[in-house]
């Protein structure tokens, strides 16, 4: 057998980063986060003073760009042409940039290739919003991880509190819904459950339960896949 891809899709705040990377570690696959991907082309963007609505200006930043991604003790890195920003996209701001540019075609197809070549190059659990319908179709384990809007809103309240950062828990719901609106309408790559996928709702779930439930869906599939073969 080749190697396996795991593609985890769901809206923001689901626990989706946290559980992905926990389960890729326990099984030894390398974790790919594409939304710090993005996140990396919004600060990008932020810094030079693009207008998120601004399609072509953001366009025209990606020849500038270098997006990589390096791994130190398992711990991903994020690195914008070779700067490692990981810390610097974990913001408000930047998730604000980071929808934005995620619904620009050319920024979706710049990282396209980049995200493809991964899988190819071991067992990966790569998480997203379009990885099992767009960029792995042929994953053969998929898992659209969702959790009520309220949940996640609270998760991600606790987190920034956690880091220091001033916000409100109405202004993070406000974000958590307009993100899920954005990610889910716009025209190219749209958030949604790829036909194949396992839904896995974690609203009413601890962080560990989350992860079990992941390793218990990707080793189901795994079994099944040798007994087919
Ligand atoms: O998962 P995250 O919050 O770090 O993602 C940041 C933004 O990038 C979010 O608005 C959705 C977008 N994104 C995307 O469009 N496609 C992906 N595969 C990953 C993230």
């Amino acid at each position: 057998m080749g190697y396996i891809s795991v593609a985890i899709d769901g809206p923001s705040g689901a626990g989706k980063s946290t559980v992905a990377r926990a389960a890729a570690m326990r099984l030894g696959y390398v974790y790919v986060d594409t939304g710090a991907m993005y996140r990396a082309i919004g600060l990008a963007v932020c810094r030079r003073g693009i207008d998120g609505e601004d399609a072509a200006g953001i366009a025209a930043v990606l020849p500038e760009l270098t997006i990589q991604l390096a791994y130190e003790n398992g711990t991903q890195h994020v690195l914008l042409c070779g700067e490692d920003v990981s810390d610097a996209i974990r913001t408000p701001e930047i998730a604000y940039y980071a929808s934005k540019v995620s619904a620009v075609p050319a920024v979706r197809q710049f990282l396209l290739e980049t995200q493809r070549s991964m899988a190819k190059s071991g067992n990966i659990l790569m998480d997203g919003r379009d990885i099992g319908t767009v960029i792995l179709p042929d994953a053969p384990v998929k898992i659209f991880l969702t959790a009520s809007a309220e949940t996640r809103a609270e998760r991600r309240y606790l987190e920034l509190r956690e880091k220091g950062q001033q916000v409100t828990r109405e202004r993070v719901l406000h974000d958590v819904v307009e993100r899920d609106r954005q990610d889910m309408t716009r025209a190219v790559a749209p958030l949604r459950q790829a036909a194949d996928a396992v839904l896995l709702d974690t609203s009413d779930m601890t962080l560990e339960q989350s992860i079990q439930a992941v390793l218990q869906i990707i080793e189901k599939k795994i079994e099944d896949l040798n007994h087919e073969s």
